[in-house]
């Protein structure tokens, strides 16, 4: 039995970290996929690869998850064991993990994958509703990141533009909205937790120009609570000379910034920002889970 599941990455245009705290955040999904394909096997192994790790252990040891096993591994190990117990099965499975989404850089690869493995990994005993592997997904991701608000693995499962907070989850929001992200990653890798951790301690539509200098005023508060570094200042800066706006997205700490643009400066962001770092754009999912 083999099972196959996507989910699209994501940006948050207003509201990181802040949301962690019960404020709003305004997210969309973009169209980069993780892929995870699972499989039974009758050797009762448990076996997961993905580009940057890999893990092979026999299924009656997933109960001894500890402080040795590799962080990136206990998201999938986590909803193997969870299925395994709740389907009552005694067989291996196995894991492949396909990335579009390079990891640690804000696009939620670690939400995508813990969402795209919950839908996988359950549909081969039985297909679970959204709803359903949204709560998994986001127990999966408390393995790695305690405090998540949630936001991140929802709009990954749901897809397309919604606005999230905790005490109420996520409302999507009905716009077809026609703007291109110009995202550029700094190559600096952050951890979530870590970043979420700082804060703590530190304690539309279709009007983009109005959208872009919101963006920029969030970019600010972001900078003032110290998640942003001085290239990304940089990316930002340059970014701003065409785009409508521009600000970090995720956690901060490095990652990627992103630029809102349309068709009228699209190219020309592209070309600045090329100049800077590496590039790539990105439009709206509206598909969510498939
Ligand atoms: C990370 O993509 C977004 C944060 O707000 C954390 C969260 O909402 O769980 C930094």
């Amino acid at each position: 039995m083999k099972s196959v599941a996507s989910a699209p990455g994501k940006v948050i245009l207003f509201g990181e970290h802040f949301v962690v705290y019960g404020i709003s955040a305004l997210l969309c999904s973009i169209d980069k996929r993780i892929i995870v394909t699972s499989q039974t096997t009758d050797e009762k192994m448990i076996k997961i690869e993905s580009d940057i790790d890999h893990i092979e252990m026999s299924n009656n040891s997933l109960s001894i998850m500890n402080e040795s096993t590799p962080k990136t591994m206990k998201p999938f190990l986590y909803i193997i064991k969870k299925t395994l117990e709740r389907f009552k099965k005694d067989v291996g499975i196995e894991v492949k993990i396909e990335s579009e989404i390079p990891p640690g850089i804000g696009l939620g690869s670690s939400s995508a994958c813990c969402v795209a493995a919950a839908a996988s990994i359950t549909a081969l005993f039985e297909k679970l509703s959204r709803e359903e592997i949204l709560k998994l997904a986001i127990e999966a991701e408390r393995t790695i990141f305690e405090n998540t608000s949630g936001a991140d693995c929802s709009v990954c499962t749901f897809g397309g533009l919604m606005e999230y907070d905790i005490k109420n989850g996520f409302k999507k929001i009905n716009s077809k909205a026609d703007f291109v992200l110009v995202i550029t990653n700094s190559k600096q890798t952050h951890q979530t937790s870590e970043l979420v951790e700082k804060v703590r301690k530190f304690r539309e539509k279709n009007d983009l120009s109005r959208l872009g200098l919101l963006m920029s005023e969030n970019q600010a508060y972001l900078e003032r609570i110290g998640v942003s570094t001085g290239t990304l200042d940089v990316f930002i800066k340059e970014a701003k000379k065409t785009a409508y706006g521009a600000k970090i997205t995720g956690a901060g700490g490095g990652g990627c910034i992103i630029a809102l643009t349309d068709k009228s400066n699209l190219n020309q962001t592209l070309a600045n920002l090329r100049n800077c770092g590496e590039c790539f754009t990105a439009k709206i999912d509206y598909r969510g889970l498939l």
